[in-house]
C-alpha cells in the first residue's frame, strides 16, 4: 500500500517534470532574476528612456507598443527586434503591422548598450522590452509594477506569424477577442491593454476607412462622434497622406491616464477596434469600459496585471534561445 502510494507520487512527479520540460512555464520568470547579476537594470532602462523623452514625446508610447508586438508573435522573445539578413530571411519588423509603423528600435539599442556597459552578456533583449514598457508607462504618469524577468532571446523571426497574430485596427470584435484568446488573454485583458491607446499616435491610414465611406455604406462609421469626425476628416482628407499622425487620445496625448475610456463613451475612440469595445451591442466589455472610465485606480491595477499576463506569453527560459549581444542580430551572425 505504502509502496503503491510512493510509486504513484513518483509517477506523478515524473509526469509533472516531463510536462514542465515540454511546456516551459512562466513560473520561471521572477522579479529578482537580475538582483545579483544586474541589480540596477531597471534604473538604467528608465534613465535612457528619460533621455530619449527630451527630444521625442512619443517614445514612451512607441516602446510600450514594441513589447505587445513582440509578445503576440512566438511569445516575448525579442523576435521583433531582429533585422533581416543571414538566417533571418523575413523579419517581423517588416511584417504588415510593423512596417513603417513600429518605432523606437534605436532607443532599444541605446538601452541595450547602456545595460551591456554595466552588466555584459546578462540581460536579454526580451527582458529589456518588458522593462522598457513598464518604465515608459510609469514615466508617462501611469502605474508601476514589478516586471517579471528571465526571458531569453529567440534565434528566429516569424513574419507570417506577425502578419496573422497581431490584430489589425479594422478587425471585427469577434476576431479581436479571438486573437487575444489565442495567446491566453481574455476580454478583461483586451479592454485593459487597449487602454495603452491613451498615449502615442496613429497614422491616418489605420482609421481613414471610418471617415467617409465606411464598409461601402457611403457614410462615415456611425459610431464616430460627429464633432470628432469633422476634426479627423480635416486632418485625414480623402486621398490625403496616409502617414499623417493623429493623437490616439486627443484630450491628453502624452499622458498615461484613463481618458481613453471616457473617449470611448463619447464615441471618440480613434481606431475602429477601440470603439468596438464600447459600441458592440450587448458586449461584456461595455461595463469594463464604464468602470475604467470612472475609476482610474481600477484601470491602473488591471493594466499592470494584464501587462504581466501579456509578458508571460511563452517566454524562452533556462537554456532555450540565447542572450543576444546586439538586439538586432542573432549571436554569431
Ligand atoms: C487591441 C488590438 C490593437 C490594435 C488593433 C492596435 C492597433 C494599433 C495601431 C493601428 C496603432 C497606430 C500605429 C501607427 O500609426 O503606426 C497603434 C498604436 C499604438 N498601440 Fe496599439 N493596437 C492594439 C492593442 C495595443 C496594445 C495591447 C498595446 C500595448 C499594451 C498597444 C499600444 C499602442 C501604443 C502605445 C500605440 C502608439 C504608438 C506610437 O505612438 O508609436 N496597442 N495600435
Ligand atoms: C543605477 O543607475 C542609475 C541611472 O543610470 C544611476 O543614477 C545610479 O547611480 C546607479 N546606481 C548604481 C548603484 O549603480
Ligand atoms: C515595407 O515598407 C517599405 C517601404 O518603406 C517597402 O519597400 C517594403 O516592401 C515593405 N515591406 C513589406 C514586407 O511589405
Ligand atoms: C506579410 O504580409 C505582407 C502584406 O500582405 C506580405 O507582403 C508578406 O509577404 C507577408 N509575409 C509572409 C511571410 O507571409
Ligand atoms: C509563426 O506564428 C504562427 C502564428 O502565431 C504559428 O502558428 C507558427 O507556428 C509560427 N512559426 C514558427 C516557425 O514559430
Ligand atoms: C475575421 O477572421 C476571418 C477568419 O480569419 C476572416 O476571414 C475575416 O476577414 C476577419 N474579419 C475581419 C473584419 O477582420
Ligand atoms: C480574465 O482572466 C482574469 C485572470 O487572469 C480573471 O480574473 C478575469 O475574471 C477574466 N475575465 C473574464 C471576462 O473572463
Ligand atoms: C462607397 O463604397 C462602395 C463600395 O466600395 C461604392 O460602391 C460606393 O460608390 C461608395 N460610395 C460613395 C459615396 O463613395
Ligand atoms: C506623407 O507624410 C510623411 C510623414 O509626414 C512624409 O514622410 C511623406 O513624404 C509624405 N508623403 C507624401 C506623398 O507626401
Ligand atoms: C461627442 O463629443 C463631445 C465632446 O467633444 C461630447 O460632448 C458629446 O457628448 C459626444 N457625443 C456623443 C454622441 O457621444
Ligand atoms: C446597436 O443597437 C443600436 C440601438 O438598438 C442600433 O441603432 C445600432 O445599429 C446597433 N449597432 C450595431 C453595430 O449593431
Ligand atoms: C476603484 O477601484 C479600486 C480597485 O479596484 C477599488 O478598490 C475602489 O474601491 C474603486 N473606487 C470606487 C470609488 O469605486
Ligand atoms: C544559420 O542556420 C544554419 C543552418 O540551420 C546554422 O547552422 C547556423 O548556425 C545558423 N547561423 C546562426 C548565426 O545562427
Amino acid at each position: 500500500m505504502l509502496c503503491a502510494t510512493t510509486t504513484g507520487s513518483l509517477l506523478l512527479a515524473a509526469i509533472f517534470s516531463a510536462l514542465t520540460l515540454l511546456y516551459p512555464s512562466n513560473a520561471q520568470l521572477s522579479s529578482t532574476f537580475y538582483s545579483s547579476t544586474c541589480p540596477n537594470v531597471s534604473s538604467i532602462v528608465s534613465s535612457v528612456i528619460q533621455q530619449a523623452l527630451q527630444s521625442d514625446s512619443r517614445i514612451t508610447a512607441s516602446l510600450t507598443r514594441l513589447h505587445f508586438h513582440d509578445c503576440f508573435v512566438n511569445g516575448c522573445d525579442a523576435s521583433l527586434l531582429l533585422d533581416q539578413g543571414g538566417n533571418i530571411t523575413l523579419s517581423e519588423k517588416s511584417a504588415t503591422p510593423n512596417n513603417n509603423s513600429a518605432r523606437g528600435f534605436d532607443v532599444v539599442d541605446n538601452i541595450k548598450t547602456a545595460v551591456e556597459n554595466s552588466c555584459p552578456g546578462v540581460v536579454s533583449c526580451a527582458d529589456i522590452l518588458a522593462l522598457a514598457a513598464e518604465a515608459s508607462v510609469s514615466l508617462a504618469g501611469g502605474p508601476s509594477w514589478n516586471v517579471l524577468l528571465g526571458r531569453r532571446d529567440a534565434v528566429i523571426a516569424n513574419q507570417s506569424g506577425a502578419n496573422s497574430s497581431i490584430p489589425s485596427p479594422t478587425e471585427s470584435f469577434a476576431n479581436l477577442t479571438a486573437k487575444f484568446f489565442a495567446v491566453g488573454l481574455n476580454t478583461s485583458d483586451l479592454v485593459a491593454l487597449s487602454g495603452a491607446h491613451t498615449f502615442g499616435r496613429a497614422q491616418c491610414r489605420f482609421f481613414n476607412q471610418r471617415l467617409f465611406n465606411f464598409s461601402g455604406t457611403g457614410s462615415p462609421d456611425p459610431t464616430l462622434n460627429s464633432t470628432y469626425l469633422a476634426t479627423l476628416q480635416q486632418n485625414c482628407p480623402q486621398n490625403g497622406n496616409g502617414s499623417t499622425l493623429n493623437n490616439l487620445d486627443p484630450s491628453s496625448p502624452n499622458t498615461f491616464d484613463n481618458n481613453y475610456y471616457a473617449n470611448l463613451i463619447t464615441n471618440q475612440g480613434l481606431l475602429q477596434t477601440d470603439q468596438e469595445l464600447f459600441s458592440t451591442n450587448g458586449s461584456s466589455t461595455i461595463s469594463i469600459v464604464n468602470n475604467f472610465a470612472s475609476n482610474q485606480t481600477a484601470f491602473f491595477q488591471a493594466f499592470a496585471q494584464s501587462m504581466i499576463n501579456m509578458g508571460n506569453i511563452k517566454p524562452l527560459t533556462g537554456s532555450q534561445g540565447e542572450i543576444r549581444s546586439d538586439c538586432k542580430k542573432v549571436n554569431g551572425s
